[in-house]
């Protein structure tokens, strides 16, 4: 049987049934690896390191603990999918099987090689027998793209659904992939970006897609955030998270194009504005310029490609600001936050302005 080292959450044991039923309604728990039960204590296998306050935020007040050990495989038969399909692929279309998969709720999404894609259904298939913990598999078919920045899915194994409750850091989204963009990808940014924000404040996110910002925001801190996207679905949706969480602080979700609600606008009102639209914030940096209040944070993000992709998103931000007719007085953190395409980044950047 095989083993692996894995986060590992120990509980009493007469707390065990109800601590492992909250682990997996917040996708927590790692049902590939088996609880160990030692003494009067169980070890709880997790997906991820849980931090102090994301455990007694979902538990309410627990005598636990945390750390690491080996915990034995649940599964049976193959534990890889090429393991699982050597005998259908040749040597060279199993090198090509995906060893990665997007976990979107109880969806997994994998990007099958153009190569690969007359037997999708099969991968699909076989990807379900090896992971039976999921209830949908889909494959991406095509790039983002358009204003909303969707994408198509192919239906290949499990229920017939897109839409699903994704959790991250204990923030639970409504997400429906055909219909609004969602990335898992970008879960340490939207908690990054909820930790720098101070007890009311008044954000304004400009491009807010399904709401994590908003949501990672408000439950952590007591301010206002404005949530603007032109997607009405991706507002439906936020509506439903603000319903699925519990919030400090407030969010006012709004459907629109976000120059129409900036152009309204009389005075700045932002002492903070995201900017999460990679492929188009360019276009709306005096629009964000013209609602931030004076020594007010921007969150620029853009797709940097070159070798040197700090210098360039530092560059072209500067000059964006000034073009607005403000400055930048100081800048904070300048980070990858995840590839996006060969020699490409999904870069921020974050910018006090004067
Ligand atoms: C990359 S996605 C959003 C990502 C989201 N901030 C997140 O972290 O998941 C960009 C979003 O901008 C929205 N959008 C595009 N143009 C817009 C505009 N002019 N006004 C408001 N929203 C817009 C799209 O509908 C899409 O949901």
């Amino acid at each position: 049987m095989m083993s692996s080292k894995k986060p590992f959450l120990k509980v009493p044991a007469n707390e065990g049934e109800r601590i492992r039923k909250i682990l997996l309604e917040h996708g927590f728990l790692d049902t590939d690896f088996k609880i160990v039960s030692q003494n009067t204590s169980l070890y709880m296998p997790l997906h991820q390191k849980l931090q102090k306050e994301q455990i007694i935020g979902i538990t309410g007040p627990i005598d636990y603990d945390i750390g690491e050990r080996e915990f034995e495989s649940a599964l049976q038969g193959p534990r890889t999918l090429a393991e699982a399909l050597k005998d259908h692929l040749s040597a060279s279309e199993l090198a090509l099987v995906p060893r990665a998969y997007d976990l979107i709720g109880d969806i997994a999404v994998l990007e099958i090689p153009e190569e690969l894609s007359e037997h999708s259904d099969l991968i699909g298939r076989v990807f379900h027998d090896v992971h039976k913990n999921f209830s949908t598999v889909l494959a991406k078919r095509g790039a983002i793209s358009g204003t909303t920045r969707t994408r198509e899915y192919q239906h290949l194994a499990g229920e017939i659904k897109t839409n699903t409750i994704h959790t991250e850091y204990g923030c639970r989204l409504a997400v429906d992939l055909s219909k609004a963009y969602f990335s898992p990808r970008l879960l340490e940014e939207h908690n990054r970006i909820a930790q720098l924000v101070q007890e009311n404040e008044l954000v304004v996110d400009m491009f807010c897609g399904v709401g994590p910002f908003p949501v990672h925001i408000t439950r952590q801190r007591k301010a206002h955030v404005v949530a603007i996207d032109i997607n009405p679905e991706a507002i439906d949706l936020l509506k439903d998270s603000m319903k699925l969480n519990r919030l400090l602080g407030t969010i006012e979700p709004i459907i629109g194009d976000v120059r129409k609600y900036t152009s309204k606008s009389e005075e700045a009102v932002a002492s903070r504005v995201i900017m999460n639209h990679p492929s188009g914030a360019f276009d709306f940096v005096s629009d964000a310029c013209r609602i931030l209040k004076p020594n007010g944070v921007i969150h620029y993000y853009d797709f940097i490609g070159g070798k040197n992709p700090e210098d360039e998103i530092k560059n072209k931000a500067f000059k964006l600001v000034e073009e607005s007719g403000r400055s930048v007085q100081e800048i904070g953190r300048i980070r990858r936050v995840r590839d996006s395409a060969p020699y490409e980044f999904q870069m921020v950047i974050d910018l006090l302005i004067e």
